[in-house]
């Protein structure tokens, strides 16, 4: 029996060691321990559709209930090949072009994995989604953090030419944007492809909230401006599309030449993800046009209903282009920074949030920002919204 060591060794790599607990586990645990309304973390407090959970439930008791083939099941990847010419009218092979994977989450893993080698620079556009920057650094990559302009929180054009280099290798661009809710044009797509095409870079997309764009906004895929069309890897996952996060049922749209960095990494991580749920998500995509067009209207409808109240509450309010997040400006309130705003609001109003300066690298840039998630039923907005206003009538 081998003697157990009386000085801990070290466990975590070092390249993680800049890295703490997620903020969303922070937030949601706090949350939790004083049965505050939890607005922190974004995962809808209500179930996704029965359809999609009974078919789920009936490919597993039908089975075969064992590893499907590592790029995802046929089924699944036709119906996003279909979804790509539906929505985009981008022509995709489903063979060579999509890749299944354990949520978006493990879809950028392995684009970054599978893209990138050590010492090659992959671009962060700022502010970002709280995995990219410790998953750059599992894969060697040094990150090159790239502010977006405030109070729109555009391109900052000159700034991003500056920042491709050679060595470049990646950038990853989130639309619509979590937290501020920002959905980049066609124009700003297309000065980023031309970037991608003079320093022979990669444009990872992570498109999770691609159906959650509002007042006749169009969500547009990177895959759909030309110069970019060989050169990125579009993310997208069914779990905001569907209200079923904890599925983790993600995708990899890419050439076949980029799709072949994505599988050769995925086969290494998860190998494959389980099939009864991509059954379940193959026929969930599918569905009718009345789908997304009351997914959208219903989210609208909780858009408006958080930013009136907060608005009403003098709250200067960012209402999103995008995503189900929306954002207030907390400077004026007096707080030593967003995480003792978001620590107070918790404790003593009874309702949590993100503190968004996380999503910088240098967290000053984001201290003056806090976002909710209205991903919820509308008594659960209307219980913040009622505790708020008690404390700022
Ligand atoms: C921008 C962004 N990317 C990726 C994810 C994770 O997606 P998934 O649950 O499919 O891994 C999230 C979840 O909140 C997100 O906001």
């Amino acid at each position: 029996m081998s003697q157990e060591s009386t000085t801990a060794q070290p466990a975590v790599r070092q390249a993680l060691h800049p890295f703490g607990t997620s903020i969303f586990t922070e937030m949601t645990f706090l949350s939790n321990q004083v049965g505050a309304v939890n607005l922190s973390q974004g995962f809808p407090d209500f179930e996704g559709p029965e359809e999609i959970r009974r078919a789920a439930a009936e490919a597993i008791m039908r089975g075969p209930n064992q590893y499907c083939p590592s790029m995802g099941i046929a089924s699944l990847r036709e119906a996003v090949a279909l979804k790509m010419k539906r929505f985009y009218g981008v022509d995709v092979d489903a063979d060579r072009e999509v890749t299944v994977t354990a949520g978006a989450s493990e879809a950028i893993g392995a684009a970054l994995l599978g893209l990138v080698d050590p010492g090659d620079e992959v671009i962060l556009l700022e502010p970002c989604y709280d995995l990219y920057p410790p998953m750059a650094a599992m894969a060697g990559a040094k990150t090159v953090y790239v502010p977006l302009k405030r109070p729109g929180f555009g391109l900052p054009r000159d700034a991003l030419a500056e920042a491709f280099t050679d060595r470049t290798a990646a950038i990853i661009i989130n639309n619509p944007l979590n937290p501020t809710g920002k959905v980049f044009t066609r124009d700003e797509l297309e000065h980023i492809g031309n970037l991608c095409e003079e320093y022979n870079a990669v444009a990872i997309g992570d498109e999770v909230y691609e159906h959650l764009v509002y007042d006749g906004r169009k969500h547009v895929t990177l895959l759909q401006v030309p110069s970019l069309r060989e050169r990125s890897i579009v993310i997208s996952s069914t779990a905001k599309t569907f209200s079923l996060t904890g599925w983790k049922v993600g995708y990899a749209v890419a050439c076949p030449n980029l799709s072949e960095a994505v599988r050769m990494s995925h086969q290494f991580i998860t190998f494959c993800t389980p099939s009864a749920l991509q059954e379940a998500m193959a026929s969930a995509i599918g569905m009718a046009d009345s789908y997304y067009e009351t997914l959208l209207l219903e989210y609208g409808s909780r858009r408006q209903r958080l930013c009136r109240a907060l608005e009403d509450m003098g709250f200067e309010t960012y209402r999103p282009e995008g995503t189900y997040y929306a954002s207030i400006d907390i400077s004026p309130l007096g707080f030593e920074d967003d995480l003792a705003f978001c620590r107070c609001l918790t404790t003593e109003v009874g309702v949590a949030a993100i503190p968004a300066s996380f999503f910088w690298k240098d967290r000053r840039a984001g201290k003056d920002l806090v976002r909710f998630c209205f991903c919820k039923k509308d008594e659960t907005l209307d219980s913040a919204i009622e505790r708020l206003a008690k404390w700022r009538p």
